[in-house]
């Protein structure tokens, strides 16, 4: 057989073989501030063993001007620790400017679902319905995450979207 069409046929398998694995174990949302968010539900729906969907509702008391967002990920290693990146980025620049290329790969993933497809301010309900389709653009050792993403706005932490994931890198390893 031709080594070309070997080569070929051998990585398209290890591809189907290796598909990385993600499945959304909890969600957690919290509110530092009520009388400017208010989160009324957060929640995992699951499809199967290995499928979940994020369910977020929140609403914004006062328009918010002026909002970061801290991107934090953290692996489980007795505990859970800091991992790979610890990141924070403007939120209202981005929305005008898509400027910055590893919020756009964040972005990608919540475009299509969410109210957020505009520019700031942001005020009223917020919602993130039945997300599920993650894909990451780079691969991850297996094992236990957490992504802590807080909400600053004027400043001051306002609420949290904290998300648990379980990455599995080779599916025949496990
Ligand atoms: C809490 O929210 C209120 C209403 O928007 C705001 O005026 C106040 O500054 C916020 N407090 C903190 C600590 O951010
Ligand atoms: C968001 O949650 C609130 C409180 O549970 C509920 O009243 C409202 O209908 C929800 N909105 C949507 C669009 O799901
Ligand atoms: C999802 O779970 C089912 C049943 O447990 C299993 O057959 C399937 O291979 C799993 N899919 C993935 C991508 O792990
Ligand atoms: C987001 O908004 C922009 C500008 O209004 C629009 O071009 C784009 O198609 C929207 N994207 C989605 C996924 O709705």
């Amino acid at each position: 057989m031709n080594r070309v069409i070997i080569i070929f046929g051998v990585s398209v398998l290890v591809a189907f073989l290796e598909a990385p694995f993600v499945k959304m174990t909890n969600a957690v949302c919290k509110s530092y501030n009520k009388s400017w968010v208010v989160v009324h539900y957060c929640r995992l729906k699951a499809y199967s063993r290995n499928k979940t969907s994020l369910n977020i509702n929140a609403t914004f008391i006062e328009p918010a001007n002026n909002i970061f967002l801290k991107m934090k990920m953290m692996k489980k290693a007795s505990g859970y620790k800091p991992f790979l990146f610890d990141y924070t980025i403007d939120a209202c620049e981005f929305m005008r400017k898509r400027n910055q290329p590893f919020a756009k790969i964040v972005w990608n993933l919540f475009k299509h679902l969410s109210t957020v497809n505009h520019t700031c301010p942001y005020v009223g309900l917020q919602m993130v319905s039945d997300f599920h389709h993650i894909e990451l653009p780079f691969v991850l050792p297996t094992g236990d995450y957490l992504l802590l993403l807080d909400w600053i706005f004027d400043g001051k932490p306002q609420f949290a979207t904290n998300v648990y994931f379980t990455f599995v890198e080779d599916l025949l390893k496990t």
